[in-house]
């Protein structure tokens, strides 16, 4: 009796179950036919055999429904595999979702790039500074109203260290680092602690310009705005200067242009003046000179600095400040075809 198990044995292992039909047969055959014959001999069996006869059973038994159950999983694997549809390898890719270089970042390379064509090259410096490169040096004197709390992020444990207010910070950096002639734009993130509003943010980007040599006047600070402003608006764009006031400046000026969505006619973005402020500038203050070691007997220099967030507003005709920064891909996609 035990030879037939391991008869039963053998059929079982070398049997092929390679499709569903295979399957079937196995089912009827093995599992419902060969094995409960098998065990309906049991009650031939002697008492003395019962024991092992019962076990060697069960475990054959057990083994074809191992079989049984692995073979299925197989099967239904292959099936599964054979309803997927064939691979096309002609098929057209998917396109690659571009992604859109953002309005501030365009605005500020078409800067460089055209100060750069102009013998500017690009400085840089530190976002959190010491009271001396943000207003000492720049000639602030020490109660100044834009030293207070209510215009600077002072740092907590040091109240010498602050987020920078503006990029004229990195003017001086230049200065105490590198000797004159100096020409360049620094272009960078600002920080004041200001309401966000339309038209006011706590976090904002401006572009400083710095040049220093001798004979330096207020003619090429001039033509230099005036070359700036025909690049960045059109060629037909006019500039003036209103007179102003900055610590680290003299004489100082607050630099327009003509507005660019009237001409200079009139219009709600312009107020009605027919212009649009873009920044301030100045002849840099010999103390400022004096304070970074610069000898302001033999030189003399022109600065700038500008808004970013402010010339793309009206580059692009942009109503709301906050749009900058809120990551609206509805905003952001207007600007996929430039591509710079
Ligand atoms: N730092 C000034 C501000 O944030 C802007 C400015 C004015 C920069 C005149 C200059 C300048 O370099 O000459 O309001």
């Amino acid at each position: 009796m035990l030879a037939e198990v391991a008869l039963l044995k053998e059929k079982i292992a070398q049997i092929e179950i390679s499709d569903a039909e295979a399957l079937e047969s196995f089912r009827v055959g093995i599992l419902k036919k060969e094995i409960p014959a098998l065990m309906a001999r049991l009650r031939d069996v002697l008492p003395e055999d019962r024991k092992s006869f019962g076990l060697a059973i069960n475990e054959l038994k057990e083994l074809a429904q191992n079989r049984f159950k692995i073979a299925q999983e197989q099967i239904e694997a292959q099936k599964v595999r054979a309803d997927d549809q064939p691979l096309d390898l002609t098929l057209p890719t998917l396109a690659n979702a571009l992604g859109s270089v953002h309005p501030l970042s365009l605005v500020k390379n078409r800067i460089i790039e055209i100060f750069e064509r102009i013998g500017f090259h690009v400085a840089d410096g530190p976002e959190i500074e010491d009271d001396w490169h943000n207003f000492t040096a720049l000639n602030f004197p020490p109660n100044h109203p834009a030293r207070e709390m209510q215009d600077t992020f002072f740092l907590e444990k040091d109240p010498d260290i602050a987020l920078r207010t503006h990029t004229s910070s990195v003017q001086v950096r230049l200065m105490e680092s590198q000797k004159p002639p100096l020409r360049a734009i620094m272009p960078g993130r600002v920080y004041r602690n200001e309401a966000i509003s339309a038209r006011a943010h706590c976090i904002f980007h401006q572009v400083e310009g710095l040049y220093i040599d001798e004979q330096v006047s207020l003619l090429d600070l001039k033509q230099t705005l005036f070359h700036f402003a025909r690049e960045m608006f059109g060629q037909n764009t006019q500039i003036r200067f209103r007179p102003s006031f900055f610590p680290f400046t003299e004489p100082s000026a607050e630099v327009d242009i003509s507005c660019n969505i009237c001409q200079g006619k009139g219009c709600n973005v312009c107020k009605y003046s027919g212009w649009l402020e873009i920044g301030g500038c100045g002849m840099v203050d010999p103390n400022v000179l004096q304070s970074c070691g610069i000898d302001a007997e033999k030189y003399t220099g022109f600065a700038f600095g500008m808004g970013i967030e402010r010339m793309a507003m009206l580059k692009y005709q942009i109503r709301d400040l906050r749009l900058f920064t809120e990551n609206d891909i509805r905003f952001l996609r207007q600007f996929r075809s430039q591509i710079h």
